[in-house]
């Protein structure tokens, strides 16, 4: 059994490239739970298949490939919408828990991020961590991104969609999105991408000492 470190928090608060950091630094696995509910709602969109049957998007998330998650090609906007929506039925989260919990057990150790891991997927986790910004901030640094690729890109507009994401994932019934009671908050609003990775690490390296 690994050591498990659970990175949670909101859309586009810098916990992906954190987490990556992370995982390079401990040499550990490292999965995006996002892209599993991604993964899931693309193959019912290529399928054609509805967005709101919950019987059949939970087939497809049990069909979910952890090996084959392509970042580049799951990260489109409207699929994250798509994938927040599945993301609402039980009996999709419990077959995409089942393999994160499953990934979770690999040695020496993962990180795991994504929105639920400090509270349901890897409630055990020696190591906790909240990562979040004011949704201005985020809202910007998503902004940033789009105009940096050379797209177009409305700041009103992408306020708006981390606006409506956050309250879909902190409202749902099912694993809303909330910090564990035992997670070490992390705002990186004021923080350069360096400075969030250093107190991250510092974080980890106190906890896994403590663990
Ligand atoms: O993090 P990312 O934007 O890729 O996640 C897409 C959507 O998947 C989130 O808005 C959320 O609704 C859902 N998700 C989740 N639980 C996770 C990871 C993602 O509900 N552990």
């Amino acid at each position: 059994m690994g050591i498990v470190i659970a990175i949670d928090g909101p859309a586009a608060a810098g916990k992906g490239t954190l987490s990556r950091q992370i995982a390079e630094a401990y040499h550990f696995h490292h999965l995006d739970t996002g892209l599993t509910y991604r993964a899931t709602a693309k193959a019912l969109i290529d399928a054609g298949l509805p967005l709101d049957d919950e019987t059949v998007a939970a087939k497809m998330a049990a069909e979910v490939d952890l090996s084959g998650l392509d970042r580049d090609v799951l990260s489109a906007h409207a699929i994250g919408e798509a994938a927040s929506r599945i993301a609402v039925m039980p009996s999709v989260r419990r077959a995409l828990v089942d393999a994160q919990r499953a990934f979770s057990r690999k040695e020496p150790g993962t990180v795991l991020d994504g929105r639920d891991i400090g509270t349901v997927v890897c409630p055990d986790a020696p190591v906790k961590l909240y990562v979040t910004a004011s949704p201005e901030i985020r809202a910007r640094r998503r902004h940033e991104e789009i105009v940096a690729k050379g797209d177009n890109a409305d700041y009103e507009a992408i306020f708006a969609e981390v606006k409506t994401r956050d309250d879909r994932d902190m409202s749902r019934s099912d694993s809303p999105l909330k910090p564990a009671p035992d997670a070490h908050l992390l705002d990186t609003s004021e923080m350069s991408i360096e400075a969030a990775f250093q107190a991250a690490k510092a974080i980890t390296d106190a906890a896994l000492k403590n663990s």
